[in-house]
Parts: structure tokens; C-alpha cells; sequence
């Protein structure tokens, strides 16, 4: 298993990720439900919520737990197995123990009738999402540490206008650590492809693709974090909910 899904597990399912997952998870998933509490309210009508970039799921899960309809998307084969296998084939508490820092890490499992509105789209989110069936599929995409895993964010904002309805809201929450910012020294030219611009223009041309602000902040949150380690870091991450006009 890859080291990083080691670190996932902790930070999506292990209890020591309990404080990490508050303070990105538990803040998304706080906004959603004052977003839509009238809604959520009333039966039948679940606002349906995309999660790219889902990870090992848990956001997903919460996201479903808290009544919405819930579709991940992931396009790593090693998160899609691990996530599957948490979801999935989990029966109760601390039954299976992982050492991802050679410290036992006890798993949550989940509970089959809260994972009925949860689904999983495998794939790259733009492939995927910007496709035209896609369009105006959602009533709100929450994106959690994941806009900076883009070769070029302005692809993923126009994706996310795509899948988008008129009116949804987009929650994000996290840094702008530019996942290819590096790519040039160990990639060949072309596979590299980075776009990295600040938070400004982030914000700027999703303004400019018609996402209106209603509510920003800078929060601290961590990601992977090893509390046993002499170095822990945290990121100020960028949180807001942008309202999409189609105009
Ligand atoms: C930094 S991780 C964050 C995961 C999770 N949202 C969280 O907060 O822990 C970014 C995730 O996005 C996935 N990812 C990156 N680019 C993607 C793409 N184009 N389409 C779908 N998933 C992608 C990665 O495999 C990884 O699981």
C-alpha cells in the first residue's frame, strides 16, 4: 500500500484524525447543513452534493450522513480500493488495526443504511464531470483540499460551473499547495503542465465564470498530520461558499 493512503486512513478514519477531520470535514459539512436546512427538512427532497477529489471517502460519508445525496469522485485506483474497503466491507468499530506510523490506528466502520445515497464515480474530475450528460447535475459541490491538484485550476472552475445547476453553491475549503508545481524536474515537457496562480485570481475568475461570494474566511487546518512527529504543519486554507449566477 502506498504511504500516502497510510496517512489518509489516519486523517479520514483513524481516531488520532478526529481533531484534523474537524477542522476540515466538520466545517463543510456545518456550512452545508445551514445552507440547506430547510431542505434537508423536508422529505424527498435531499440537495444532491459532489465531492471531488473524495480521498479515502469519509468526507463523502458525512456529507451522506448529514441526509444529503452524496457522489464522490476519486481517480486514484489505490484510494478507490482502500475507500471501497472502508466503506464497504467495515462492520464495527476497531476491527482491523493499521500501523501507518508504526502506531495502531484503529478504523471507524460505517453503517450500510447511512451509505445508501453515497456514490462513488471513478475518474479524472474533469473527464468526468465536464462531460456533457454532467450538466447542471448538482446542487452543490464541496471541494475539501483538492482545487490545487489541478494541472490547470481554471479547467476545474469551469467544470465546476459545468456540473453546477444555477443557483448551487460551491463550499471549499483548503490551501493552494499546487500538486504539479514541481512536475518539470521529474516529468517529461507536456505531462507537467502547471498553472499556479495565487488566491486572488482563484477567486477573480470564478467571479468572472459567475460564482457570486456569500461567505469567506482563513481557517487553520491540518492535513496528514503525524502527531507524534517533531514537525506538524498547518495550512491556512481558503474557505468559502460561492453561489453560481449562469446569467
Ligand atoms: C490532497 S487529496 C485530498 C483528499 C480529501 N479531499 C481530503 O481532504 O483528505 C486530493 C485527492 O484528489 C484526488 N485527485 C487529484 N486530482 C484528481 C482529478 N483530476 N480527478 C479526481 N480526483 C483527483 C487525489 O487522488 C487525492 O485523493
Amino acid at each position: 500500500m502506498r504511504r500516502y493512503v497510510l496517512k489518509n486512513l489516519v486523517r479520514d478514519w483513524g481516531l488520532e484524525g478526529a481533531a484534523e477531520r474537524a477542522q476540515s470535514y466538520g466545517r463543510v459539512v456545518a456550512e452545508l447543513r445551514s445552507r440547506y436546512q430547510d431542505r434537508l427538512a423536508e422529505e424527498g427532497t435531499s440537495p444532491r452534493v459532489l465531492v471531488p477529489g473524495a480521498g479515502l471517502g469519509r468526507l463523502c460519508l458525512d456529507i451522506a450522513k448529514a441526509g444529503f445525496h452524496t457522489q464522490g469522485n476519486e481517480f486514484s485506483y489505490f484510494m478507490l480500493l482502500t475507500s471501497s474497503f472502508m466503506l464497504n466491507h467495515c462492520e464495527r468499530p476497531q476491527q482491523w488495526t493499521i500501523f501507518p506510523w508504526a502506531l495502531a490506528s484503529c478504523n471507524q466502520p460505517s453503517d450500510a443504511a447511512q451509505l445508501r445515497p453515497l456514490s462513488m464515480a471513478a475518474g479524472d474530475f474533469v473527464e468526468v464531470y465536464g462531460s456533457p450528460e454532467q450538466e447542471g447535475q448538482f446542487d452543490c459541490v464541496a471541494t475539501c483540499f483538492f482545487i490545487d491538484t489541478a494541472h490547470n485550476i481554471i479547467r476545474y472552475l469551469e467544470v465546476l460551473r459545468h456540473c453546477l445547476k444555477d443557483g448551487g453553491l460551491w463550499v471549499n475549503l483548503g490551501p493552494l499547495q499546487y500538486h504539479w508545481a514541481e512536475a518539470h524536474t521529474y516529468l517529461e515537457p507536456g505531462m507537467a503542465d502547471s498553472i499556479e496562480i495565487p488566491l486572488e485570481d482563484v477567486e477573480r475568475i470564478a467571479g468572472e465564470l459567475g460564482f457570486r461570494m456569500l461567505r469567506r474566511e482563513i481557517v487553520v487546518a491540518g492535513f496528514n498530520t503525524n502527531l507524534r512527529s517533531m514537525q506538524v504543519s498547518t495550512y491556512r486554507c481558503a474557505f468559502w461558499t460561492m453561489r453560481l449566477e449562469k446569467g
